[in-house]
Order: C-alpha cells, then structure tokens, then sequence
C-alpha cells in the first residue's frame, strides 16, 4: 500500500495537535455519488468531501480516514468490484479495504467517535462535539502550505490564460456564453480539470445579479460585462471577477468602476495579520460611499451612512470569503468567537483576524438592483440618504465587482491574481 505523502502527513499532525482527542476517536467520510433523481444510472460528478480531501489529498468513493489518537492514521477504501472494473477501468486500491473497519471499531469500542466530513452509515455520535471538533479542524487548515499555494498558482495560471483570450471577444455582439465558452476552453486547455464554481458571466442589468448562469444576452456598445469565474486544479482553485466596458469607459460606470477600484486596492493592501477580515469590509464600505457621496448618488457622511445600513443599497454583500480547496473554503468565524451584531458588516459571514498563509477574496462591488432599489421600504428608510431621482435613471446599468485572491504573509500581502488586469 501507497504511504501517504509528506504533505498529507503534515497535513495530519496539523489537525491532530488542533483537534486534539484524548479519548475519541475520528472517522472521515469522503461520502458516496449523488444520483441525478431519474437519471438511472447517472450521478452528478463525484468531489470527496473537502475535510475528507484535506487529509487524503485524493478523491476516494466512499473512503474512510480513521484517526485514533493512541495509535495513528489508517485510510479504508472500498475494494474495487467487478462491475467497477468493467464499467469505469481498473483501480489501484490506495488503502486498505474498507471491510477492515468494522474491527479497527470494534477494537474500540465503548469510545465516543467524532465523524467529520461525510456522514458514515451506522456511526452515532454527539452533533455538538462534533460541531466543536469541525471548528477545531476547519480553522486549523486555514493557513494553506506552500503546497496548497502551488496549487492555487495552478489554478490561477489557466484562468489568466483563459482571461487573456476572453479580451478578444469584449466587442459589440457578443454573448455572455460565447464569453464563458471561449474562456472556460482556455481554462482547460491551460490545465484546469475543472471550473471552481459555475462562471458567471452578465451583460448590462445581469451584471448585477451575483449568481448569474450566462444566457444569449448580446452586449451593445457602453454595456458592462461582469464576469466572475476561476479554474480548478487538483481541487484547489481561484474566484477571479473582472468588469469590463463594451466600448469606451466613460460617464457614470467610468466613476463606479474608479470607485470599487480605488476601495478594492485599498482593501487588497490592508490584508495583514492581526487585522480583522470585518474591518477591511468595513473600510472599504466607507471608501465606496464616500465615492459614491462624490458623485452626488449618496448623501451625508460616509460613517453616518455606514451607520444606517444605507450602503447596503449598493454593496449588499460581504468583501469576501477564504478559497482554495474550493471557492467557499474553509470560511467562518474564528472558533468560539459568537455571530457579530456589529451592523455595518451584517453581510460579511467570515468573522476573524488575518494571519499569515490566509488565503481570501477581496471583491467589492456597487450594484443597481431594481429588487433593492425599487423596494418601498428601503426607500423610505433611506429617504434623505440617495439622490434617488438620480439612482433611479442608474438601474439599466447593471454593476461593478472587482476580485482577487490575496495572500497573507508576515511581510506585504501577496495577489494571486495580480496578472489578470483590471486597470483601464
Ligand atoms: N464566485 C462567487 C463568489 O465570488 O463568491
Ligand atoms: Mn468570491
Ligand atoms: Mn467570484
């Protein structure tokens, strides 16, 4: 049988010292298919869960990794079946066969387990243990290896590829899934195996909406492209977003893009360690809007703005999240640190302090959203805060986000994704 590499086995001590067992034992579940209802057959493709993969840096159906703190690791597998290996090809078993578990706990047995990653069948244990022990877990692997960072430079290599060519196709007429197209066929070509999220791609008013699955929306000249997408590679992979303009920057959406650009450096720089990931949103809300007070869309001051919850018209999303071994990786607060009730960053869900080996987005942006902006109630809670006449001729322009992964080391922070541009 394969031995773990080093990487894995530092991986392993990293989460023993943090999780620290003294009677329990761990078990971890990479999970099983999901089926496609009605789809016979069919499964959606298969990722081990990521505390799984975390430990196993393999993806294994139905893997167990096992931890007792008395006497190590072991790693169980399903044993390769027949049908397996007439339908998918053969398979080298990395671990020992999964029937060996039922012993490994029966040698045990009496001990409280800790099941994290996927559920395994048959396994009882204490939710709020369990809760406490992921926790431990989670945070423990929030400072990536050099590893890890190679493989995140992996990523981000083919998303630049693939936003290099998309600049060809920025032109009148062109549609939001030719762009994903053109620049997703990069991605692979450049070594991604996979997108890290489905890429989002909106001209004009789609732009504003965050999740958007490109259509066969054309762009016309002056409209803005938004689009946020991020190759995967070995499982870890990047959350780029670019806006572009159809034609010449100028006008009001030259003014937003300034604005979230001059906030969104800002924010990327101040990434240090020590420094808390709500008060990097919080500053850059407060550079967004004085910009937009700037610009005459917003008035009074930018801290009684803040106060008020009125930027939340037009940045009403957290700076952003952790990423690597996915796009939403490893994120939370930081264990035993309770939900904050500070209102100027009630959209920010990651709530710690920074620390080297931190990998993060930081990703404004400022939004015309007709469901926001046309809502009665906002309005008239914000009355004297928006030159509403104004915002309101604003709402066919969609929006602008900016994204980068940041890197934080002991000395300046480093942008994984500094190569794909975003000056204009
Ligand atoms: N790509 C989704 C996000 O930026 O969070
Ligand atoms: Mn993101
Ligand atoms: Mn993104």
């Amino acid at each position: 049988m394969p031995t773990p590499s080093n990487e894995v086995i530092s991986r392993r001590e990293r989460i023993a010292r943090a999780i620290d067992l003294k009677d329990e034992i761990l078990l971890v579940g990479a999970g099983e298919p999901v089926g496609i209802p009605g789809g016979m057959d069919q499964t959606y493709p298969f990722l081990s869960h990521a505390e799984y993969f975390y430990l196993a840096d393999r993806e294994c159906i139905g893997g167990v990794i096992a931890y007792d703190p008395k006497d190590g690791w072991r790693d169980f597998e399903p044993e390769v079946t027949e049908k397996e290996r007439v339908w998918e090809g053969p398979r080298e078993l990395k671990g020992e066969p999964l029937s060996g578990l039922a012993g490994w706990l029966a040698a045990r047995r009496g001990r409280q387990v800790v099941n994290l990653g996927s559920p395994i069948a048959g396994v009882r244990q204490d939710a709020v243990r369990a809760e406490a022990v992921r926790e431990q877990f989670t945070h423990a692997r929030r400072p990536k290896s050099a590893a890890e960072i190679e493989r995140i430079r992996d990523a981000v290599r083919a998303s630049e590829a693939g936003y290099r060519t998309l600049q060809q196709f920025l032109k009148p007429g062109v549609t939001e899934r030719r762009m994903k197209i053109e620049m997703e066929a990069e991605f692979f070509r450049n070594g991604a195996d996979r997108t890290c999220y489905g890429s989002i791609v909106g001209v004009g008013t789609n732009a504003a909406v965050f999740h958007f699955t490109p259509g066969e929306k054309a762009a016309r000249d002056g409209d803005l492209v938004l689009v946020d997408a991020g190759a995967e590679r070995g499982r870890y992979g990047c959350d780029i977003t670019r806006t572009y303009c159809i034609g010449k920057w100028e006008g009001v959406k030259r003014d937003l893009y300034l604005a979230v650009l001059n906030a969104q450096k800002k924010a990327c720089a101040a990434c240090r360690p020590g420094v808390e990931y709500r008060d990097v949103h919080l500053n850059c809300a407060l550079e967004m809007t004085r910009s937009l007070v700037d610009m005459g869309l917003m008035k009074g001051s930018a801290d009684s703005l803040v106060e008020q919850g009125a930027h939340l018209l037009f940045f009403p999303h957290g700076i952003g999240h952790f990423v690597g071994l996915g796009v939403r990786d490893a994120s939370g607060r930081l264990p035993g640190r309770p939900v904050h009730t500070d209102k100027r960053v009630s959209t920010l869900r990651c709530d710690l302090p920074l620390q080297p080996g931190y990998v993060l987005t930081i990703e404004p942006g400022l939004y015309m959203i007709p469901a926001i902006i046309n809502d009665p109630a906002r309005r008239e809670k914000h009355r004297d805060a928006v030159a509403w006449e104004k915002v309101e001729k604003l709402l066919d322009i969609g929006g602008v986000r900016i994204e980068d992964n940041i890197l934080v080391t002991d000395g300046d922070p480093v942008n994984l994704t500094a190569s794909v541009g975003k000056e204009i």
